[in-house]
């Protein structure tokens, strides 16, 4: 996690588009696959944590099968992070503090959308929307909507090198820490 960490920074500083989006794969119980975009809010010492609706489809899928993968690509820099690991949600503390720290606009959105659920129209949710503001409620976060920690199994680091020659480095979680192959490319 610290080579991880460094990564994330230099892209970070490296002033790519969008630094922290990882393309999340999660599957259903008969193993069907689903990947989608989020956005990496935060890593602690055992894992990566973003933030979701545990009613949206993959957050139905984390809850009955947390077998998942992540995938960062930094075109610029010419670099690929891919991490298989397990799911687990966050404490209620963790999504407290990262929903209070929102915009207001967007603690509106996570209350009053039904993530995942087909909607008859855009008007329906700006409706929900403008409702939910005229009854002036307080923005509380609601309980179907949290965090999830990524704790790695494996993480692969690849760079780019000329000729195709590329740099693979994958760290595999075992009983004594991590160990360190190099694969080829
Ligand atoms: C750049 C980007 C960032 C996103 N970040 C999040 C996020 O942090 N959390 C989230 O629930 N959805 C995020 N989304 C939307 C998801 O990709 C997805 O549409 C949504 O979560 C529903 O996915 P699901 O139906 O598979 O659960 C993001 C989309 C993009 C393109």
């Amino acid at each position: 996690l610290d080579v991880f960490k460094l990564w994330i920074k230099e892209a970070i500083d490296s002033g790519v588009n969008e630094p922290t989006a990882m393309t999340l794969s999660t599957a259903s119980n008969s193993g069907y696959p689903s990947s989608r975009v989020v956005l990496l809010k935060g890593y602690n010492k055992t894992g990566l944590v973003f933030f979701t609706n545990y009613e949206s489809k993959k957050g139905k899928q984390l809850i009955s099968n947390p077998n998942c993968a992540v995938n960062f690509f930094w075109p610029e820099l010419e670099r690929q992070i891919r991490i298989e690991g397990v799911a687990r949600i966050t404490s209620e503390e963790v999504s407290e503090e990262y929903f209070n720290s929102r915009p207001e606009e967007s603690k509106i959105s996570a209350i009053i959308s039904p993530q995942s659920k087909v909607v008859p129209d855009r008007e329906y949710l700006e409706n929900l929307r403008d409702r939910f503001n005229y009854s002036k409620n307080v923005l509380c976060r609601p309980k179907n909507w949290g965090g999830f920690e990524i704790i790695p199994e494996s993480i692969e680091f690849w760079q780019g090198r000329p000729g195709r020659l590329h740099d693979r480095i994958l760290f595999s979680r075992n009983r004594d820490g991590w160990k360190k192959e190099r694969l080829a490319p």
